[in-house]
């Protein structure tokens, strides 16, 4: 099982033909509401790639939050442990332009008071999977990786969005997930020299905190270094339409398919494929794939396994 302790937002996005500059106004199309937080995004991309899920967060006491809520609840994820603190919901503003290029501000309401204590002690044990973001209070998340690992849980951080990380609170983190400007930043935190390769500052990375480090290079797939090894999987050719969440639709599918007892190299390969697709629609969660289409775009059988 998997339980994702994070953020779960609603994302207020207008596009517009080009970004604005500061100080400058830009026509904008129609505004959405669309469900969305690094939390919640990844716990939906692993719930549609096949995981059992539940969903530890906070919303606010406002009408934002069930929207907010409203795509997890379709999709069965666990919401029991989804508490309300406050008055509003988180909100990122987000602008799409028309090379699917993206702005996000984001005001994390409710997320800033989700605790570790939210995780119930018991709730998580040997062979299931916590998956982390940088969206809510780190302490907290730390803690709540404290106490899976010592229940026997794999703990995977996505560092997203970055935030300096000393190497002590690493202690607790099996797996590493960045994006390739998330790894030199990294990098360059921990005193290392970003490579001219994602390889290169993945393999530079897992060397310096001994833990597996992965790496979503966009178009390019992704690259893993395990200390042994270096994975490298390629991603779909799409033509993006909008990339909000493409990368925590790789977080969520890569966790569904390592929770399951797949290989890191096959989780991958999945995990790539799924945010290739999640490019190719506007929004973040109502683009993530279903299983089936993953196994599809893989060339496989759409009867997973
Ligand atoms: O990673 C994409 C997400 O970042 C959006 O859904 C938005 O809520 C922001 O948190
Ligand atoms: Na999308």
């Amino acid at each position: 099982m998997i339980t994702v302790f994070g953020s779960i937002n609603i994302d207020l996005v207008s596009r517009t033909a080009r970004l604005p500059r500061p100080g400058e106004t830009v026509p904008g199309s129609e505004y959405k509401l669309i469900p969305g937080g690094k939390g919640a995004n990844q716990a939906l991309a692993a719930r549609r790639a096949g995981a059992t899920v539940r969903m530890i967060g906070a919303v606010g006491d406002d009408d934002m939050a069930a929207t907010a809520l409203a795509e997890l609840e379709a999709g069965g994820v666990d919401l029991s442990g989804v508490q309300r603190r406050g008055k509003t919901t988180g909100m990122a503003v987000i602008t799409v332009d028309d090379h699917a290029e993206n702005t996000i501000v984001l005001s994390p309401g409710a997320n800033a008071k989700l605790k570790a204590t939210d995780l119930q002690p018991g709730s998580i044990g040997a062979g299931d999977t916590l998956l982390l973001q940088m969206e809510t209070p780190f302490a907290e998340t730390l803690a709540a990786a404290r106490a899976a690992k010592a229940a026997g849980a794999r703990v995977v951080l996505s560092i997203a969005p970055f935030l300096p990380i000393e190497r002590e609170a690493f202690a607790d983190i099996d797996m590493i997930l960045v994006n390739e400007t998330e790894a030199a930043d990294l990098a360059r935190h921990l005193g290392l020299l970003p490579g001219s390769t994602g390889a290169e500052t993945v393999t530079s990375l897992a060397n310096e905190l001994k833990r597996t480090v992965i790496a979503t290079l966009g178009p390019d797939g992704a690259v893993a270094a395990t200390g042994e090894d270096t994975i490298s999987v390629p991603a779909l050719q799409v033509v993006p339409v909008d990339t909000t969440g493409a990368g925590d639709t790789f977080c969520g599918v890569l966790a569904a398919l390592l929770d399951e007892g797949a290989d890191l190299a096959t989780a991958m390969r999945h995990a790539a494929v799924a945010g290739s697709l999640a490019c190719t629609k506007p929004g973040a969660q109502p683009s993530f794939p279903l299983r089936e289409a993953i196994e599809l775009s893989l060339g496989g059988d759409p009867a997973f396994p």
